[in-house]
């Protein structure tokens, strides 16, 4: 929204579509946008499948006029990653109450009643064009400004639609009846606020804990005064047209009470430009001044001024909404110098890896201090059980760290798959510590789990990478694992920050247990190198590279590893089939002889953790179950470590060998990695596995930044 600030339509189209650009990773099927016409009764809407680019391509083609000047403007864009409805030109938003675009919707999330409130309008006349849950959100606009004939302020008609629907939604509507204003409103989807102005606004309430310029939100009685009269009889849960209220005037009464931040001490509105946008990398080029959005927010911005009203009254909702100024720069959001985001993010960690244990791990006294967890690391160690509770990769970061809690707080520990736990709904108690590890922030099941355990009482604790997302803030108390922005869908640098700082909550929680001191300083010490050696492994990038491209014609893929292993097996499996689409599998090495041994022959493609610990043996042993079937794997090992295959035997598929194991394993290809402590090994084994299936995508003509069919946050259930 730009007001009082210039700008040409070419402009505010280049802001839409940079933005689009930049959020690209979080739904590439489709994508499109609205800005205002000639009239300020038209809007044009133009959408497109496929990426962003191709939307550009279909701008070039319309005919729209871009010297065309306006001082107030309201645009909105969307990249879709589809839930209901193919992805489809039609299927794409902004969705249109009607063919006239009365009112025009951008969503995220997923409107579980749209069904019945489909019915509902298309029993009052509305004819339904696209598949999608979002539609019934601009119909449902339309179908109460006509029953209210066009009385209502933006915000309460906006609060009727709102009342209806069920799901969750991050939205923004735009409508020909109020120019130049946008609504935008979220329930269990991000969405923020980022401002802009051309002169310092107007302060009206300094948080202390955020010494900037902070804004008042509208408290909820200025609009509680309404509510009653506004508040509409319902049958059967939905919008009954018959009981319409008209409250003459309350369109001023509203506007007037309003918080004015951004009107200046002359009591003139500041030109000012307002983002919204679910995601900070949407908005970072234009400011850095943002306001996260709470859950029933509503933000109607007109005249220049933010507004921030509840959809529902909520009692201990704070009622301060804080302008934060964001970190994040424009190059973290940026390729540089490498052809995708998965390389670039891949290269970053050993520098993304130390960021988060700065400040953090005192390497000289052999200390860790987490701020955001050190008034509740005492109670943390009383409880009586961890339960760790994560999705994807995120869930690997927990498997990967669950031995060390176990071995170094010698509190039982569960790891949970988040939609698992919520299908089980398991006992859950107020004296349970659960963990919930998220990059994002705002992966719905994630949450969920969440909320489910906030209800029993539980001290919950968030590890996430989202500054100012869902999971940080509802939880109690937690810590940023402080990798930066991950923009690749495949995670890799935020796998090993958040590898790292569960480390780090295990050594903190162990601080006082004298028992555990020599284990502790041996794995601080080991952190201490650990970027250095992540270093080295980068360097086996082209000799991995050289044999990825002769696994890429395999269509299905064997890794295996055991103990600390076992969770890089499935998280380097993860990397392997989300992006190249090959049937990678992670598989526990014990497991082998009761399952998976079928599979092995010489022609299928095994990659075998076997890097150097106290399970060192049985590694061997497995590697000897699969040598002994012929199969030849690929071994991830320790620099200069012992012998990992037998002599010449006959059918291990060595032939220029006799009986000398070293010489007998020149004929396997091996990734040597350097040695660390156990429990931080799968840090530096991961890497390659990364790196693998990197090159296996590019070889194979992927785009390992957009693997099809997924989206990097996933924000439905
Ligand atoms: C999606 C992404 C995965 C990610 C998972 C959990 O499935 O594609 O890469 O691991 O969500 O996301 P989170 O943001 O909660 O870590």
């Amino acid at each position: 929204v730009n007001y009082l600030v210039e700008k040409t339509r070419g402009q505010i189209v280049d802001t839409l579509l940079t933005g689009l650009d930049r959020l690209e990773y979080r739904g590439y099927d489709s994508s499109g946008f609205a800005v205002d016409a000639d009239k300020c009764n038209m809007n044009y809407v133009i959408k497109q499948v496929g990426k962003v680019s191709e939307l550009r391509k279909l701008v070039k083609e319309a005919n729209m006029d871009m010297s065309k000047r306006f001082s107030t403007h309201v645009g909105i864009a969307h990249n879709r990653w589809a839930t209901h409805g193919q992805p489809s030109q039609k299927n794409a938003h902004p969705h249109r109450s009607d063919p006239a675009a009365e009112f025009l919707v951008v969503h995220n999330g997923n409107i579980t009643n749209y069904r019945e409130l489909k019915s509902l309008l298309e029993s009052k006349g509305y004819f339904f064009e696209t598949e999608t849950d979002t539609e019934c959100v601009a119909k449902l606009a339309k179908y109460v400004y006509d029953t209210h004939k066009g009385r209502l302020d933006f915000t309460e008609l906006l609060k009727l639609v709102l009342v209806e629907i069920e799901g969750s939604y991050g939205i923004l509507v735009k409508s020909i009846h109020y120019p130049g204003e946008v609504i935008a409103a979220r329930n269990g989807s991000p969405l923020l606020v980022g401002i802009k102005s051309e002169r310092k606004l107007k302060v009206d309430f300094v948080d202390v804990e955020f010494p900037d310029i902070n804004i008042e939100a509208v408290p909820d009685d200025v609009t509680a005064g309404f509510n009653p009269r506004l508040s509409l009889p319902r049958s059967n849960g939905l919008l009954d047209a018959g009981n319409s209220l008209m409250v003459p005037g309350l369109h001023n009464d509203l506007r007037h009470s309003q918080s004015r931040a951004f009107i200046s001490d002359d009591g003139m509105p500041i030109p000012t430009e307002f983002f919204l946008a679910s995601d900070l990398a949407a908005v970072v080029e234009q400011t850095k001044k943002v306001i996260f959005l709470e859950d029933d927010d509503i933000a109607h911005i007109y005249d220049g001024g933010l507004h921030i009203h509840r959809v529902r009254r909520e009692e201990g909702m704070s009622s301060i909404r804080s302008i934060q100024t964001i970190e994040m720069e424009l190059q973290q959001i940026r390729k540089g110098n490498f052809d995708h985001f998965m390389l670039k993010e891949i290269f970053e960690q050993p520098e993304s890896i130390v960021n988060t244990m700065r400040g953090r791990v005192n390497f000289e006294n052999k200390t860790v201090k987490l701020g955001g967890l050190s008034n509740y690391i005492s109670a943390i160690r009383r409880s009586r059980r961890i339960v760790m509770i994560a999705c994807g990769t995120s869930y690997h970061s927990c498997l990967a760290t669950r031995d060390l809690f176990e071995e170094l707080t010698d509190i039982p520990i569960s790891v949970e798959i988040a939609s698992y736990f919520l299908d089980r709904r398991p006992p859950l108690f107020r004296d349970d510590t659960c963990i919930f590890v998220s990059q994002s922030g705002e992966t719905a099941d994630t949450i969920l789990a969440l909320k489910y355990c906030i209800e029993r009482g539980a001290m919950c604790v968030g590890v996430v990478n989202g500054v100012g997302s869902a999971i940080s803030r509802q939880t109690l108390c937690g810590v940023h694992i402080n990798a930066g922005p991950e923009i690749g869908v495949a995670s890799t640098k935020a796998y090993t920050s958040q590898y790292i700082t569960l480390v780090m909550i295990a050594l903190s929680l162990s601080e006082d247990r004298l028992s555990k001191q020599a284990r502790r300083n041996e794995i601080i010490d080991g952190l201490g190198k650990i970027s250095a050696q992540l270093e080295e492994v980068l360097t086996l990038n082209d000799k991995i590279q050289a044999v990825s491209e002769t696994l890429v014609e395999k269509p299905k893929m064997l890794i295996l590893g055991r103990g600390y292993q076992y969770a890089t097996a499935l998280e380097g499996a993860l990397k392997i089939k989300e992006i190249s689409y090959i049937l990678a599998e992670g598989i526990l090495t014990g497991e082998l002889k009761h399952g998976p041994l079928a599979l092995v022959d010489e022609d299928i493609p095994i990659i075998m953790i076997a890097t150097k610990d106290k399970l060192f043996d049985k590694i061997i042993n497995g590697i000897g179950q699969v040598t002994a079937r012929s199969g030849k794997p690929i071994f991830i090992a320790s620099q200069n470590g012992p012998a990992l295959v037998e002599g010449n035997k006959k059918g291990n598929g060595v032939t220029e060998s006799e009986g000398d194991p070293k010489s007998a394993e020149k004929s396997y290809v091996k990734f040597e990695v350097p040695e660390t402590v156990d429990c931080l090994q799968g840090l530096l084994n991961i890497v390659i596995l990364q790196i693998f299936g990197y090159w296996m995508a590019v070889k194979k003509g992927y785009n390992p930044d957009h693997p099809r069919n997924l989206a990097k946050a996933v924000t439905t259930e």
